[in-house]
């Protein structure tokens, strides 16, 4: 069938999410801490990553049975070799109406002034930078790598200047951190050609040690950049965005809000996400994925895939960040997460 599959809350799956690699070059606080990432830390080997084939087939089957959308994420997927050689495979791919996908990729940045246009001439879609701070002082101690955020701003200059757009920036919010930035990002970015979205901080992983205290909720962000630049709700673009848009009265751009801790989104959720070693997880915040290189690498034909992720997600009731607000804070620590260099954003 060419149908979406869909879940036991009815949400079809439209959107994939594939992380190509659980190594990153930064070390930001929020997602991959140096104390726990460290020199020790025991990342995945090369024969346990998905290969570009079996990533490619994974994509193939869920293009002919409803999703719409693929994202590369990680870890930082511009680490991973021959990036553009997988990005050209999924740009090939076709829906069953014969359309591309929407092929999106989302990263820190470090790389694109070198990469940008080899991933533009792979057929790269659309782009997603994370810049948490124009503050280069707090950007070097955000990333924890003394990465400069002008080169990060290069990069997207880069790619913008090649065709990569529309391009996103995506901002990590916590209290205490960078939550003062907020009006000078939305300054700098207003009027330009970037869509900037402040993210509330997630409690996903363990290694964060994230705290309730430290989320900045969206409705504060919002009534912050409104004080200053006045703002008015803008419709969804998409079913299921992750992102609440808001449009600037003065008619300079938008910008979004995620938030996914003050009003969770689960219920139109459509995401499915492939780690690093292919396991597919039907939530960010699943306890356990469902083992699909294992069917790839015995042997298993298009016809027993589709039914696997037909199955899975058949029988998925997931709605982690819906359920979060009625968690003591003691079973919230009791439940196993997985990070999410790991998993992909
Ligand atoms: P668009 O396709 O452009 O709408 O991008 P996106 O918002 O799907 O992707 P992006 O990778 O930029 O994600 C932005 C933020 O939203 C990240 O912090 C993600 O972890 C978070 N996010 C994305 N999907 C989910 C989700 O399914 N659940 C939760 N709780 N957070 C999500
Ligand atoms: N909470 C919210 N967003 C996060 N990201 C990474 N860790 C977290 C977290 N704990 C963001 C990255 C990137 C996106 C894919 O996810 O900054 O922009
Ligand atoms: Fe790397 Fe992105 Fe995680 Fe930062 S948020 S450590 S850039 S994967
Ligand atoms: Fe989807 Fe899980 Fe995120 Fe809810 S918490 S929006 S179900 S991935």
């Amino acid at each position: 069938s060419t149908g979406a599959l869909t879940d036991r809350l009815d949400r079809p799956m439209r959107d994939l999410r594939i992380s190509v690699t659980d190594r990153c070059n930064f070390r930001c606080v929020y997602c991959m801490p140096k104390e726990i990432f460290g020199r020790d830390y025991a990342f995945l080997d090369r024969e346990e990553l998905l290969s570009f084939e079996e990533i490619e087939r994974i994509a193939r089957v869920a293009a002919a049975h409803g999703v719409r959308k693929l994202r590369l994420t990680g870890g930082e997927p511009l680490l991973r070799r021959g990036i553009e050689d997988l990005i050209a495979r999924l740009a090939a791919l076709r829906t069953p109406e014969g359309n591309r996908l929407d092929l999106a990729l989302t990263t820190n940045g470090s790389a694109l002034a070198v990469k940008a246009q080899a991933l533009k001439d792979a057929g790269l879609g659309r782009l997603t930078v994370s810049v948490d701070t124009l503050d280069d002082e707090l950007f070097q101690r955000m990333n924890d790598v003394r990465f400069p955020v002008a080169r990060v701003l290069d990069g997207i200059s880069t790619a913008a200047a090649v065709g990569l757009g529309p391009i996103k920036l995506n901002m990590v919010v916590k209290r205490g951190l960078n939550d003062h930035e907020v009006e000078a990002m939305a300054a700098h970015f207003k009027g330009t050609h970037y869509t900037l979205r402040f993210i509330e901080y997630m409690d996903v992983g363990t290694s964060n040690g994230w705290s309730m205290h430290e989320v900045v909720p969206s409705a504060e962000i919002i009534q912050r950049v409104d004080t200053l630049f006045p703002l008015e709700p803008a419709a969804p673009s998409a079913v299921g965005e992750t992102a609440k848009r808001w449009r600037y009265r003065d008619g300079s751009g938008e910008i979004g809000v995620i938030s996914s801790v003050t009003n969770a989104f689960c219920g139109t959720c459509n995401r499915a996400r492939i780690s690093t070693e292919g396991r597919l997880y039907t939530c960010l915040f699943a306890t356990e994925g469902h083992d699909l290189r294992a069917l790839l690498r015995g042997g298993a034909d298009d016809v027993e895939l589709a039914t696997a992720m037909a199955s899975i997600w058949g029988a998925r009731d997931d709605r982690y960040s819906e359920e979060r607000a009625a968690l003591t804070p003691a079973l919230r620590a009791a439940r196993p997460r997985i990070e999410m260099s790991y998993i992909g954003g």
